[in-house]
């Protein structure tokens, strides 16, 4: 050095960072500060050690434009033939990425674990498991999941009990909202999306994991009031709510006609059809076996409460006539009591079996009635219907209003809730919140 600045040069030790930072000779001369951080806090920083005189130096070339080089980078990068590019002068710049093309999503998913609750074999409880990307299965879209929630037929399946699960192992949950991870089939990643039945957690992996590939064919973009928690409030039982309404507005029923009776009234598809059906205008009575909630169901527009045990006695061919449409959760004896209590030209929609799966009734109210005995299921119902259902969902419902029906839970919440659920004590809905990763 003292040879350099002998010949009237500048001179000065080369040194390695860590010296810099650390070495005493180097922290008092002026080349280091220290300064507190806002979150690292109290380090030594290196002050630059020149200063400028004059202008400062500009920009000699303009800055890239958007998108300008990615067909160059992304043939250097994955050593392909570069990607054919569409252009409109001016507009945007689209490409057609390679199938092949080893997309950074899949790279990161590869890596990825994370949890879901899964029925490993039949009649034993499901448990929480770490799984990876290799555990998913094959299928149309990559979501991560957002939400989900819980029914009926998740307690089934949670607690291991038949009827549900048909193969094993099956990660459990019949519903999901999420995000989309990779382009296809007509979404962009990052767009929202929900899956309500559709197979899940019966013969596909359902919605109990922060991520699952699902089909698309039932996939419906997340209604945009609701968003991925409100839809998931909603989920397959607001869904089979609208879609037995829908079924007895296609049979001709308007409010004008008379009340309409709602059985199993405070469960998950019982609150979303009082609610809704008074949201339309109806009439509405509720049947409950819950004492305790009739002020609940009257904060749901529920008219009149019917006591369940009014409709549990042994059913008569034909009874009082006292509804013109019933949406029925319940099924068995209480379904047979509806069925003799309708009105001439009355219409049911039955939905469900929470009272069990037989139908001890005669057929006096169909012939003598004209009753009619609608089926809804909304586990394959078609796309165009579900559709026109969520959007009359998006419609009816705010986030305010279903905050006031649906609790948050989470995976962990799962064994707990299925015991309630199918005892019959869970009050509206669950919304299970996925944490990801
Ligand atoms: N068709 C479909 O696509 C579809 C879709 C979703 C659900 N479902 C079916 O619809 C039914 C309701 O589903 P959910 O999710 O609303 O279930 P949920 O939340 O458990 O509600 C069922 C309600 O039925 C009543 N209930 C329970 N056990 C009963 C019994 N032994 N006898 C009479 N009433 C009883 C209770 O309401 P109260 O105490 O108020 O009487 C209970 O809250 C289930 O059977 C489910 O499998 C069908």
């Amino acid at each position: 050095m003292s040879a350099v600045e002998d010949c009237g040069g500048v001179a000065a030790p080369v040194v390695a960072w860590e010296d810099g930072a650390t070495r005493r000779a180097f922290l008092g001369d002026g080349a280091s500060a220290s300064l507190h951080h806002p979150f690292g806090g109290r380090e030594r920083i290196f002050v630059p050690p020149w200063r400028i005189e004059g202008a400062f130096p500009g920009f000699t070339r303009r800055a890239p434009l958007m998108g300008e080089h990615t067909d160059a980078v992304l043939a250097a990068l994955h050593s392909c033939p570069t990607p054919k590019m569409r252009s409109s002068d001016p507009g945007p710049v689209t490409y057609d990425r390679p199938r092949d093309l080893p997309h950074e999503s899949r790279t990161h998913m590869s890596e990825l674990t994370f949890r879901a609750f899964q029925a490993t074999e039949p009649k034993k409880p499901a448990e929480l498991v770490h799984l990876s990307a290799e555990d998913l299965p094959a299928g149309d879209l990559l979501v991560k999941v957002t939400h989900s929630s819980l029914n009926y037929k998740d307690g089934l399946a949670i607690l291991g009990r038949p009827g549900v699960v048909r193969t094993f192992p099956l990660i459990c949950g019949i519903d999901l909202a999420g995000e989309v991870v990779d382009d296809a089939h007509g979404f962009a990643a990052g767009d929202n999306v929900i899956l309500t039945g559709s197979g899940l957690s019966e013969t596909r992996p359902g919605g109990y994991s922060q991520y699952q590939r699902i089909m698309a064919d039932h996939v419906v973009a997340t209604p945009s009031k609701l968003g991925p928690w409100g839809a998931m409030a909603i989920g397959t039982a607001g869904l089979t709510a609208m879609l037995s309404i829908l079924r007895l507005e296609a049979a001709g029923l308007t409010p004008d006609r008379g009340p309409v009776l709602v059985t199993g009234a405070t469960g998950g598809v019982g609150t979303f059809a009082v609610s809704t059906l008074a949201r339309l205008g109806y009439e509405v009575h509720a049947s409950t076996g819950k004492e305790d909630e009739h002020a609940y169901l009257a904060s749901l527009g529920a008219t009149t409460i019917v006591p369940r045990e009014k409709l549990t006695g042994e059913p008569r061919a034909l009874d009082r006539q006292q509804w013109a449409a019933c949406v029925d959760c319940v099924g068995g004896v209480v379904l047979a009591n509806v069925l003799a209590r309708m009105d001439y030209s009355g219409v049911v929609a039955a939905c469900g079996l929470a009272g069990g799966p037989t139908l001890p009734a005669t057929v006096m109210p169909f012939i003598l009635r004209n009753v009619s005995l609608l089926g809804v299921d909304s586990v394959n119902a078609p796309l165009e219907l579900r559709r026109q259902a969520w959007d009359r969902l998006d419609d009816l419902y705010s986030l305010t209003t279903l905050k006031q029906v649906a609790v948050d839970a989470t995976l962990e919440d799962l064994p707990r809730l299925s015991e309630q659920i199918l005892r019959g004590q869970i009050r509206g809905r669950v919304v299970v919140t996925m944490s990801n990763p």
